[in-house]
């Protein structure tokens, strides 16, 4: 990775699997990472055990909970009183099949905090984002976003039976619908900041903590195994830093089954690439958030 130094990063979900990585490779390369956790705690360890590890960066800890959009708000609100600019935004924090629940503001769990958690950080986060040359939004997404065709608005505050994979793959489509939509109106504006999404692929995190351990490890072994965290950040890490990464592109690892090796242009679904389902979504997050994009 080039030279990340005099850069500000955020990386919400820092203190562990993909995020930790992520935030580790930035800090190592120069960057000011702010660790965007829901537990201070946890984000101070993290940072004690990147410092350890040695970086050329700086790290600093901060408490945002995505399943609250006060907080999100917080959060926001104390980097743009503290900072002129920011470099990178890493939407990295997710959670997969818990057991059904709402957020504080009514949405189904995995939407709320993978998707409308972060659509809401993005749009507090804008004015310094399009002040900063180069800024970059990466948004993580994952295989599972192939498993939907679309949206169901009418199941998003779980008014339906719940189906844990089936909502965290709306969640994940979601995310990568944003992404793009983000990007296209990025472009509308003439501004150099750019979002793309990426996917790591299968890899050994915390986010399989719901999964009961039998489904588990049959799962690793439909998979042929997983990576370890260091590799499947490379994909956002890609998106984030190289020159050769796009925006409105979705990265991911580049062996055969997509799902392990070296970062790469993915795929997305058709329904990730619907600009209308796009924009609906769009308008949908809007209302739901409070929070308007003015770009
Ligand atoms: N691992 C994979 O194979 C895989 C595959 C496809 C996509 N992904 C995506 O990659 C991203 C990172 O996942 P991971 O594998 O690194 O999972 P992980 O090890 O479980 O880490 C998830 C991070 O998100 C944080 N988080 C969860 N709920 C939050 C909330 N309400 N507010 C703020 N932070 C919250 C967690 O905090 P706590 O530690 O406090 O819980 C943790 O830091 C996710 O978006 C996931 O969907 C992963």
């Amino acid at each position: 990775m080039s030279a990340q130094t005099g850069k500000i990063a955020i990386v919400t979900g820092a203190n562990t699997g993909i995020g930790y990585e992520i935030a580790l490779a930035l800090y190592r390369a120069g960057a000011h990472v702010i660790m965007a956790c829901r537990d201070l705690a946890k984000a101070e360890e993290a940072t004690q055990r990147m410092k350890q590890e040695g970086g050329a960066g700086t790290l600093e800890g901060a408490l945002i909970d995505l399943s609250r959009l006060d907080s999100v708000r917080s959060f926001a609100h104390l980097l743009l009183e503290r900072y002129e600019n920011l470099d990178l935004l890493i939407n990295n924090a997710g959670i997969m099949v818990p057991p059904a629940g709402k957020t504080v503001d009514g949405f189904e769990l995995q939407f709320g905090i993978n998707f409308l958690g972060h659509f809401a950080l993005t749009g507090h986060l804008l004015p310094l984002l399009s002040k900063t040359n180069g800024a970059r939004v990466v948004t993580l997404s994952s295989g599972a976003h192939h498993l939907v065709n679309g949206i169901d608005y009418e199941n998003l505050r779980l008014e339906k039976p719940y189906d844990a994979q089936r909502e965290y793959a709306v969640s994940k489509l979601a995310n990568i619908l944003f992404s793009i939509e983000l990007q296209r109106r990025i472009e509308q504006t003439g501004m150099s900041l750019i979002s793309n999404a990426a996917h790591p692929g299968v890899t050994d995190s915390n986010l399989s903590r719901y999964m009961p351990a039998d489904v588990y490890e049959t799962a690793v072994k439909q998979f042929n195994g997983l990576m370890p965290t260091w590799q499947g950040a490379l994909p956002a890490l890609y998106a984030a830093t190289s020159p050769a990464a796009q925006g409105g592109l979705y990265y991911g690892p580049d062996g055969e089954d997509g799902l392990h090796g070296y970062p790469a242009e993915a795929q997305v679904s058709s329904a990730a690439a619907d600009e209308a389902e796009a924009a609906k979504l769009w308008r949908y997050a809007e209302t739901a958030t409070g929070v308007s994009y003015s770009f």
